[in-house]
């Protein structure tokens, strides 16, 4: 891909160009590094869990969760940004996915509606978030007893996310994250980009 390319996406993220920034999210050939269905296969959502996809963006994820938990489950999309939101309520609407239900957040909390959920799930997000120990120990109070964080991170590997920082090391969400009340049930290291860690409460 062109320097100019390249060059247009990043500015695209900076800059707030919705289509752009969802194509960006997207990425040629996201699939192939991404592995989305093992990824969530690796989850194991039970039919009808309720589940967060914390940054769901363009919703590369939020389809396919959505799929896992079945019509039973629920996935609320949360995200900060408007205009990514309406875009997966119109997507939502058009599938016929009343099982998707988008959420505004604010920047320091993801206000998941009542009733919580079994899973939060958050891909290529974690690096957005300022002050991540607070948030996710605001964050406790929204999963359900035995409720889990599932945290997909790039790992600085890529050049992209290693020139933009786009990345937390896994060993520093480990630490923010026990300093946050969690402990770690299960680190995936399949994804050559990525970390891939899952979180239950300390107590
Ligand atoms: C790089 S995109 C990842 C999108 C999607 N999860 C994916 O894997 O394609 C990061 C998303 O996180 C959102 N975001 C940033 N800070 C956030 C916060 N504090 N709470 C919720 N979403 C946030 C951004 O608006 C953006 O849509």
């Amino acid at each position: 891909m062109g320097f100019a390319v390249l060059a247009l996406l990043a500015a695209s993220l900076v800059a707030g160009c919705g289509p752009l920034r969802r194509f960006a999210y997207a990425g040629p050939g996201r699939d192939g590094w991404q592995q989305p269905d093992r990824v969530v296969a690796s989850l194991g959502l039970e039919p009808g869990a309720r589940v967060a996809d914390l940054g769901a963006g363009g919703g590369y994820f939020t389809w396919r969760l959505a799929d896992a938990v079945g019509p039973e489950g629920q996935v609320f999309a949360v995200d900060v940004d408007v205009e990514m939101l309406a875009h997966l309520a119109e997507q939502s609407r058009e599938q016929g996915d009343a099982n998707v239900e988008t959420v505004l957040g604010e920047y320091d909390d993801p206000l998941i509606p009542e009733g919580g959920v079994d899973w939060i799930f958050t891909c290529n997000t974690y690096h957005h978030i300022e002050q991540r120990t607070a948030y996710f120990s605001n964050a406790r109070r929204y999963l359900r007893p035995g409720g889990r964080v599932a945290i997909v991170e790039f790992n600085g590997q890529g050049w992209f996310e290693r020139w933009f920082v786009h990345y937390v090391p896994a060993d520093e969400i480990r630490a923010e994250m026990r300093a946050a009340g969690y402990v770690e049930l299960a680190s995936h290291d399949y994804l050559d980009r990525q970390s891939f860690l899952v979180f239950g409460l300390a107590d």
